[in-house]
């Protein structure tokens, strides 16, 4: 592999669409840069699987971005940080990567009442990260947790406020609201699509945190360090691949996004292999 320079691509990923709220931050605090994102629309959701398989598709991923260029790679999913993160570190230590860390702190730190939501899929509760973070900081507050089951799927379908969707964020967010939250955190990089829904659900007062401004900073902070930040100026091409169905995945960018694409589609070659099928043209 050539070494990276600026003009190389973010390398981004996730189970599906979840990592588009993370790439909307990026695009909006740099522009310029050049991405390549995977949705691994063919094995969502993560969140239920072992830890481990998500480790292996965490690394085929990463092998296929890091094969096409990536010159840093933004984790974009909460369920891989917590599966994968310390493993791609140690299994790439020439690479950096950015991860998703439930935002426990910033919580902690702004709670009045001293009760936040937190709202996550399972592989997200059970990674050793969320335990490391709520042993660090949430420092006496009291953390009430809901996997909000079938809202991943909701989201990929591209429903951000119909009945079904509707009914699983008030079934988690009602008991929460009855013990008194005044912050939610979005432990899922899919659920920032139903903010507006959330915001109506448990009202104006209460704040509800989404990671992928953060994120975005922090991935400018590590190009910046290392020397691998493009000139700010134009825009950088975006190229998408899903191990799902392009052509619905390319018609919900316009909503999740808010930019059109071209969506190219991969296929597994068992848990740790991505190929792209190519078309033989003869002459
Ligand atoms: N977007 C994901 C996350 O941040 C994964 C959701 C899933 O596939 O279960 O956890």
């Amino acid at each position: 592999m050539p070494p990276a320079n600026s003009n190389n691509p973010i390398g981004v990923f996730d189970s599906g669409v979840g990592g588009l709220s993370v790439l909307r931050a990026i695009r909006e605090q740099m522009p310029e840069e050049p991405v390549i994102y995977f949705g691994d629309q063919g094995h969502v959701p993560y969140g239920p699987r072992p830890l481990q398989q998500v480790r292996d598709f965490s690394e085929g991923i990463t092998r296929f971005l890091l094969n096409n260029g990536a010159k840093i790679i933004v984790v974009a999913c909460n369920a891989a940080s917590a599966a994968a993160l310390t493993y791609l570190r140690q299994t790439f230590p020439d690479v950096s990567f950015v991860g998703m860390e439930p935002a426990v702190k910033p919580a902690a730190e702004h709670t009045e009442t001293g009760v936040v939501g937190v709202l996550a899929t399972p592989a997200t509760f059970q990674g050793a990260l969320y335990a490391s973070v709520v042993e660090r900081f949430a420092n006496g507050v009291e953390l009430l947790q809901d996997t909000c089951v079938g809202l991943v799927q909701q989201i990929e379908k591209g429903d951000l406020s119909g009945p079904a969707t509707r009914k699983i964020l008030e079934d988690a967010l009602h008991p929460m609201l009855a013990k008194n939250i005044d912050t939610v955190v979005l432990a899922c990089t899919h659920y920032p699509f139903v903010i507006p829904l959330i915001q109506e659900i448990v009202g104006e007062k209460v704040r509800v945190i989404d990671p992928a401004p953060a994120v975005a900073r922090q991935a400018k902070r590590l190009l910046e360090a290392n020397r691998l930040k493009r000139p700010v100026g134009g825009r950088g091409k975006v190229q998408f691949f899903t191990s799902g169905d392009a052509s619905f995945v390319q018609s919900l960018l316009p909503k999740l996004l808010g930019e059109d694409g071209v969506v190219k589609p991969l296929h597994w070659d068992g848990d740790k292999a991505l190929r792209e099928d190519r078309i033989q043209i003869s002459d």
